[in-house]
């Protein structure tokens, strides 16, 4: 099947001059970048990576130093380009003094829709992102954080256009919001519409996004597919139990590549679902309790730490190596950060 490019950065630099900054500032180095139609597209990074820069660019409210590219087949910032797509800013500003339907009223004439039409689309995209009725004909200087954002999402959505570009959306939302959100996403995807997000709140993406690009300080270190990014080790196991201690503890100890005892019960970890199943027999046949077994899954957000902190002690990004489970400190919070290491078995007291 053929798809368009619906994004298309070829090795945009931006360094900022100001004279406030004593020296200039690289914010973005050498960045290349596609988005098909289509696809949502998960644009993630800490604070200060260039996100909203790289948008801005896309969008033409500010010029590259360097490099090319095109949205929806035209140069940065064209009006053409503009008509086709939806932008949501990082923190949108609205006339205070409008209503939401007048807001989006506007916003519509300015698409040439108008009448009855424009009417309907005014309640049907406020229904979209789930403003309540009752505040619909209020000034919006009345609005909640949350309320503004689902404004602005629908302000990016209402003419319909095939792309939208969205900055760090989930801003403000609370985690209904935050669901309601994702699930108008995938939606707007089957409905055909390529979507492009900023975040750094990794797990609004992580369960949407077909493909993610990961910024840090100016430099796309990670594309691709999240299945490629956090290439599954599906032998991996995980076990958490409860066991008397004593000579079945003994016996199976030696047989995992690692097993620390938390607040929650022992936790153990074998590359071998195979043995991860005799060991299981084992702590079964002596009356012990499994509480899990399952095969362990890298999140984004244990990968993202993992490749910025990388980053930052100057390692070379190594996606095969970065993306291995073992490499990748688990950040589980029942885990209660107990220590990660091998016990041998000398060590379980009995
Ligand atoms: N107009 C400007 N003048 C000077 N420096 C700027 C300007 N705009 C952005 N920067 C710098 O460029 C870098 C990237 O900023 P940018 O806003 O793109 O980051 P971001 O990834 O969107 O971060 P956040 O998650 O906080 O929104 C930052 O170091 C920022 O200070
Ligand atoms: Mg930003």
């Amino acid at each position: 099947m053929h798809s368009e490019k619906l994004i298309d950065v070829r090795d945009v630099g931006k360094t900022f001059h100001s004279k406030l900054l004593r020296r200039p500032h690289v914010a973005l180095q050498s960045l290349d970048l596609s988005v098909e139609e289509g696809e949502i597209f998960g644009f993630l990074g800490p604070n200060g990576a260039g996100k909203t820069t790289t948008i801005k660019i896309l969008l033409g409210l500010i010029r590259s130093t360097s490099g090319s590219g095109q949205v929806l087949g035209f140069p940065f910032g064209s009006v053409a380009a503009r008509r086709s797509l939806g932008f949501l800013p990082d923190s949108p500003r609205f006339y205070r003094y409008l209503t939401a339907r007048e807001l989006l009223r506007f916003g519509g004439k300015l698409h040439g829709i108008v009448g009855a039409e424009l009417a309907r689309r005014v309640e049907d995209t406020l229904d979209r992102v789930h403003l309540a009725e009752d505040a619909r004909g209020r000034a919006l200087w009345s609005y909640s954080r949350g309320m503004l954002q689902r404004v602005g999402i629908a302000a990016a959505l209402l003419h319909r256009p095939r792309l939208v570009i969205l900055d760090e959306p989930m801003n403000g939302l609370d985690p209904i919001g935050r669901n309601v959100f994702r699930d108008l996403l995938l939606v707007l995807k089957s409905e055909g519409v390529t979507v492009f997000l900023s975040s750094h709140v990794l797990h609004d993406i992580e369960n949407i996004a077909d493909r993610v690009g990961i910024l840090n300080e100016g430099h796309l270190i990670q594309c691709g597919s999240l299945s490629e990014i956090l290439a599954v080790d599906d032998r991996h196991v995980e076990i958490r139990f409860e066991i008397e201690r004593g000579s079945v503890l003994r016996e199976i100890t030696p047989s995992f590549d690692e097993l620390v005892l938390s607040p929650q019960g022992w936790f153990g970890q074998v590359g071998d679902p195979e043995r991860a199943t005799r060991i299981v027999r084992k702590i079964l046949e002596s009356g012990g309790r499994l509480l899990r077994f399952e095969r362990k899954r890298v999140s984004l957000e244990e990968f993202f730490l993992q490749q910025i902190s990388g980053e930052r002690a100057n390692t070379p990004t190594r996606p095969d190596v970065a993306a291995s489970p073992r490499n990748v400190p688990r950040a589980e919070a029942d885990q209660t950060r107990a220590p990660r290491r091998k016990r041998t078995h000398e060590e379980v007291p009995s």
